[in-house]
């Protein structure tokens, strides 16, 4: 062995890099963007703030909110040509498989975005990745619908955008709802970044060979894809949805959870980093109740959820394993309310996330971090002679 390798799987007790981006404390569950606390920045500012003040550091004055709305909107027609892709994907397909495929596509019809060599370079693949990553995001819903794809609108918001790239049909004209516009821009603050999490870590390793941004935000697609990670709020409103169809018998699952011989985990709740509340589930818990009451939503699954939760902060094996709902516990609750379909719930999570994978990207280039490539502790085979087994 040269020198000492310490074993971490997980990397569990390991730091990657330094940050100036995003401050966690798991202990107190606080959660901080670039100094300024996520309650703060859910109440009073807007998603497209927060993205310029995770990827440039500071909050954006009027003007330069402007011009980087401005200068995003120079980019926001997707190449015509993308759509035969979309095209070769069955209906069936994940949208999560689509967006990670289309966003690496991105890079045929954009291959200057691969060189960010100088600050304007940089600065146009980010403007690039903003405005086309919203757009395909939505094909992939419409793709599945059978209906007809949609362009980004120059005149109206990044949300209100995302809201008529979604729904709005040929069929007449379309205009969201101001109470779902503020409840998305939320959700999407909440999830703009949160430091090493499993897909942020690939898509600085996967820049860190110097691979462009659009590859690497697609491999963050995937690893944000797999249930224990992104993927965990779609899997959290299936749960509920088995729980309620089984008569809503809560202490079952609880036991199931606790079970070491069954592989069913109480989706949403625990987290690596929060050993108490995750602050973004208190946010999102409070939200889903004014939301759902502002559009007169009586959902079951939101008296569900609270049920669940109750039993599990009460029980022993999940207090002594500081398992408490994390932000994927009631996020789904929301998107279902504004008639987001679940398999598109780690989509959004993705458009929320995007800001925070581009800000630790750039950072780790800006810091000419190196590349990515740990050590191991073998423990195959010794050496043996080669003896032919045909
Ligand atoms: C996200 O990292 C991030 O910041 C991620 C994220 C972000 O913003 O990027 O916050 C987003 O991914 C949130 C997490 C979403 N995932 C889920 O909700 C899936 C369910 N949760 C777990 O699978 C688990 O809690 C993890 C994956 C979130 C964390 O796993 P760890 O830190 O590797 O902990 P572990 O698997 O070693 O569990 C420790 C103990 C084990 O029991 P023992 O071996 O000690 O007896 O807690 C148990 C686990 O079995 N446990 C659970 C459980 N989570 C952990 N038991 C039942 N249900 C659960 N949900």
């Amino acid at each position: 062995l040269t020198g000492f390798i310490t074993l971490d799987p997980g990397y569990k007790n390991s730091g990657s890099c330094t940050s100036e981006i995003t401050f966690l404390d798991g202990e107190l569950g606080i959660l901080r963007y670039r100094g300024y606390s996520i309650e703060d920045l859910a109440e009073q500012a807007s998603f497209p703030e927060v993205s310029y003040l995770l990827i440039f550091g500071e909050l954006p004055t009027a003007q330069q909110l402007a011009q980087f709305d401005a200068d995003i909107k120079k980019h926001t027609l997707v190449n015509e040509e993308m759509k035969n892709i979309i095209d070769g994907f069955p209906k069936t397909a994940h949208p999560m498989g689509v967006l990670s495929a289309l966003t690496s596509a991105l890079t045929a019809f954009n291959p200057k975005s691969v060189n960010v060599e100088n600050e304007k370079e940089m600065y146009d693949a980010v403007c690039k990745t903003i405005a086309k990553f919203l757009v395909i995001a939505t094909w992939t819903y419409r793709k599945t619908m059978g209906y007809p794809l949609n362009y980004y609108d120059n005149t109206i918001g990044y949300v209100e955008n995302f809201m008529q790239l979604m729904f709005k049909l040929p069929t007449g004209p379309y205009a969201a709802n101001p109470i779902v516009v503020n409840a998305l821009d939320k959700l999407f603050i909440l999830h703009g970044d949160h430091e090493q999490n499993c897909s942020t870590s690939t898509v600085r390793m996967v820049g860190s060979s110097h691979a462009g941004l659009f590859a690497s935000i697609s491999a963050g697609v995937s690893a944000l894809w797999g249930p224990l990670h992104g993927g965990a709020n779609q899997a959290v409103l299936e749960m509920l949805e088995e729980i309620n169809k089984d008569g809503g018998d809560t202490d079952k699952f609880m036991a199931k959870a606790k079970d070491k011989n069954d592989p069913f985990r109480l989706m949403g709740f625990g987290h690596r980093v929060y050993k108490n509340f995750d602050p973004r589930a208190r946010i999102i818990k409070k939200a889903a109740d004014e939301v759902l009451n502002t559009l007169g939503v009586d959902d079951p699954i939101l008296a569900i959820a609270k049920k669940l939760e109750a039993a599990a902060l009460e029980d022993e094996y999940f207090k002594s394993r500081s398992l408490y709902p994390n932000v994927d516990f009631y996020s789904g609750i929301i998107y279902r309310a504004l008639g987001i379909p679940t398999d598109m719930f780690t989509v959004m999570f993705a458009i929320g996330r995007l800001p925070g994978w581009i800000a630790q990207w750039k950072e780790m280039r800006e810091n000419k971090e190196p590349i990515g490539r740990p050590r191991q502790i073998y423990t195959g085979h010794p050496l043996r002679e080669f003896k032919s087994n045909k």
